[in-house]
């Protein structure tokens, strides 16, 4: 890919892409690049590290094939699948994320991090758009490095020996349901698998270790149900309040979505939250996850 003049104190960094940061805690746009034509290992390398950078890039404009799409996350790494949500026949990689007109509940309405229930989470999540609403439908993402850099001292040193234990498949959630339940009620975005033995409930460090980074975040979400150890009723207040900490304004970024676009997250130091404010249209997106290591 042809080299790029840039500007900016951070584009000095970059020679192959130009990355324009969306807000002050995380998120950036990747310009010039065109996926499907292919990417280099020096542009791809340059990519890596805008993503481990801004924690979640995107890419507008892109016209991906499944089959492009599979093939840019093989770059990243092995492909992650879902132990709950049934892929696409013809690229079973590939999870069709459908909220049709008359479905009132969304896929991914609460501040999460993705697959944080297995043993071994999904360390990114690549979607791409194929259908988009006129106005809404925005994804909205929280800094876990920078959540765990603003507690407490006293609170960091607590944290530092607690794990959070996660659960693929309560009852939490807004309907009241599990995933089967809201499926066979149509009130699912996403066609479920059952998990069989599959393990959908494990146990993770509060604060993990970023391994490429090196970096501490926090790593709770709507799927954290206890602290390991602890009965339901004495974690609630604790993660009650990380819960409400890591999505403060100023960790967050909102990306407002194109059609033909690819968001690329790194899940080990970020939450999302898919914004549920486009009733009566149609949303279609394509969601890849890439495996990740035991959290430490
Ligand atoms: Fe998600």
């Amino acid at each position: 890919m042809a080299e790029l003049a840039g500007t900016s104190a951070q584009q000095i960094s970059y020679k192959y892409i130009k990355v324009v940061p969306i807000a002050g805690a995380l998120g950036a746009e990747i310009e010039g690049v065109d996926i499907a034509s292919g990417v280099d290992d020096k542009t791809f390398d340059e990519i890596h590290r805008a993503w481990l950078e801004n924690n979640i890039v995107y890419f507008r404009d892109q016209n991906l094939t499944p089959a492009q799409h599979v093939a840019f996350a093989r770059r990243i790494g092995d492909i992650h699948p879902h132990l709950l949500n049934k892929g696409l026949e013809n690229f079973p990689e590939i999870v069709e994320v459908r909220k049709t007109p008359t479905q009132k509940l969304n896929n991914g309405g609460r501040w999460h991090s993705d697959q944080m229930y297995t043993p071994k989470p999904a360390k990114g999540t690549m979607l791409y758009s194929r259908e988009l609403p006129p106005v809404g439908g925005d994804t909205m993402f929280s800094n876990q490095y920078l959540a765990y850099d603003m507690v407490s001292e006293g609170l960091k040193k607590t944290l530092g020996g607690l794990k959070g234990v996660h659960n693929g498949d309560s009852r939490n959630h807004p309907s009241g349901l599990t995933r089967m339940e809201r499926a066979k009620s149509g009130l699912g975005t996403i066609p479920q698998v059952d998990p069989g033995d599959a393990q959908i409930v494990s146990a993770h460090p509060l604060v993990r270790t970023h391994p490429e980074t090196g970096r501490k975040a926090l790593y709770v979400g709507s799927h954290t149900e206890s602290i390991e150890g602890w009965s339901h009723a004495e974690s609630e207040p604790l993660l009650n309040y990380l819960k409400e900490f890591t999505h403060r304004p100023e960790f967050t970024c909102r990306v407002r979505w194109t059609k033909g676009m690819l968001t690329f997250w790194d899940n080990r130091c970020t939450q999302h939250f898919a914004v549920n404010d486009y009733q009566g249209h149609q949303r279609i997106i394509h969601k890849i996850m890439i495996q990740g290591d035991t959290p430490f």
